[in-house]
């Protein structure tokens, strides 16, 4: 029998820091020990999802064997909203849900809710989004929108069939998704943006034709480098495809212009679709591309993570987490549930310890020097 490879979730927990006297109390202007501040929560609700994309969870890791996290071990709505509310005291603006799939959580809009209702800390509501394959999207965009969800992004390898299905691996056809867009469309859920993982060899035949479809559809189509996250998806640099030569491939389609940034720390460098006078033309919209390997955007990345049982993890790339829901909870060796203080101080002496800039390592480094690291897998954090 051929020997299965278990590299399930990574139970590893770095030990939470002693706050101390120099741990600054909420006010929205904490930065990281680079002196990046802390905007961006992303947070995994479930560890499963209804496809196998072989870059993220693939068939032969995650089969029916596989064990997933029991229900009591994920955070209860209640649980990630008191935690989101003291990310936000500390700088969060937005707010992303992912998963696994994040509409295959029950009752998601419950929670989108209590997000809904939270403010930053200057009195503004969050920005909250959703990063989904859209297989449940058609059903559920109106009641999302309705619970105070702002947009989402859908995923989405290509427009071919064959392709598509080959890379979901689940056999789920393309149509269903681009229904699922249609009607985040029309509840709303705008802009919308479509990331697409390019793999050469795989779906680098679908660049063109997914521009071709989205160009002047409102849809903000982003091409992404095949990442080496997680330990599962055996990613190869030889199936990395850079963005230059995405640029320089729908160049010889389309006239584009480069875009300013819209955000610090965005991962998306800009383009946007000119007309016949080669300048922006707004009818045809803007793509992106997030290059991640060729070209790391560690600098000013404000980006936390917070798993589905309540690690923080404070880099895609990180090999373990802070263990915030033994705060939430309290622990069996008496330890007491933890006050709003006590979170708000663990979380800011967390971000104010942080190092973390893989992506900028991996380029510096020889390959050898980051094969090995441990790291936990996108479908445990999220995209
Ligand atoms: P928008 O606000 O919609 O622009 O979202 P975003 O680009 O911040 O987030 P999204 O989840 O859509 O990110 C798109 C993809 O970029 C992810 O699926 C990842 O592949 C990659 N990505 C996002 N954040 C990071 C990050 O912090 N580091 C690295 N290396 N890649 C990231
Ligand atoms: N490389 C790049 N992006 C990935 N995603 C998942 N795995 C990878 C990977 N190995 C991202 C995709 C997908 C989102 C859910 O996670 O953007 O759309
Ligand atoms: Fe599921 Fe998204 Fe991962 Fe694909 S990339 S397996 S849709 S979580
Ligand atoms: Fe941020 Fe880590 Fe991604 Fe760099 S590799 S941008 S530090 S999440």
């Amino acid at each position: 029998m051929a020997q299965r490879i278990i590299p399930l979730v990574d139970h590893r927990t770095a030990a939470l820091p002693t706050p101390h006297a120099a741990v600054p109390s909420p006010a929205g202007t904490l930065v990281d020990a680079r002196g990046r501040p802390l905007r961006d929560l992303r947070i995994s609700v479930t560890d499963r999802c209804n496809f196998r994309c072989s870059y993220c969870m693939p068939k032969e890791v995650f089969d029916s064997q596989y064990a997933y996290l029991p229900h009591s071990a994920l955070l209860r709505f209640e649980e990630i909203a008191r935690l989101a509310r003291l990310f936000m005291a500390h700088g969060v603006r937005k707010l992303r849900l992912t998963g696994g799939e994040p509409l295959l959580r029950k009752d998601i809009e419950t929670l989108i809710e209590q997000l809904a209702a939270l403010r930053t800390a200057d009195g503004q509501p969050p920005e909250i989004t959703l990063t989904t394959n859209a297989a449940l999207l058609t059903r559920k965009a109106q009641a999302l929108k309705d619970a105070g969800l702002n947009r989402v992004t859908v995923s989405l390898d290509g427009l071919d069939d064959t392709v598509f299905r080959r890379m979901n691996d689940v056999d789920f056809p393309v149509a269903q998704v681009l229904a699922g867009i249609e009607a985040a469309q029309t509840a709303g859920l705008t802009p919308i943006k479509v990331n697409m993982v390019v793999k050469r060899g795989t779906n680098d035949a679908q660049i063109l034709p997914m521009a071709r479809h989205f160009r002047g559809s409102g849809v903000v189509l982003r091409f992404i480098e095949y990442m080496d996250v997680g330990a599962t998806n055996g990613w190869r640099m030889d199936e990395v495809l850079p963005s230059a030569d995405v640029i320089r491939l729908l160049q010889t389609k389309f006239s584009l212009v480069p875009l300013q940034a819209s955000a610090p720390g965005e991962t998306a460098e800009r383009w946007s679709y000119a007309g016949a006078d080669g300048l922006h033309d707004p009818a045809l919209g803007e793509i992106g591309v997030i290059s991640s390997v060729t070209q790391a955007f560690c600098g000013d990345c404000n980006r936390a993570r917070l798993s589905m049982d309540g690690k923080l993890f404070l880099c895609l790339f990180a090999g373990q987490g802070y263990d915030l829901r033994a705060l939430l909870r309290g622990s069996d060796g008496g330890r007491p549930p933890a006050t709003d203080a006590d979170i708000e101080a663990a979380i800011a002496a967390i971000w104010q310890g942080r190092t973390d800039h893989y992506s900028e390592l991996r380029a510096s480094l020889p390959p050898e020097a980051t094969e090995g690291m441990r790291r936990v897998e996108m479908s445990y954090i999220g995209g």
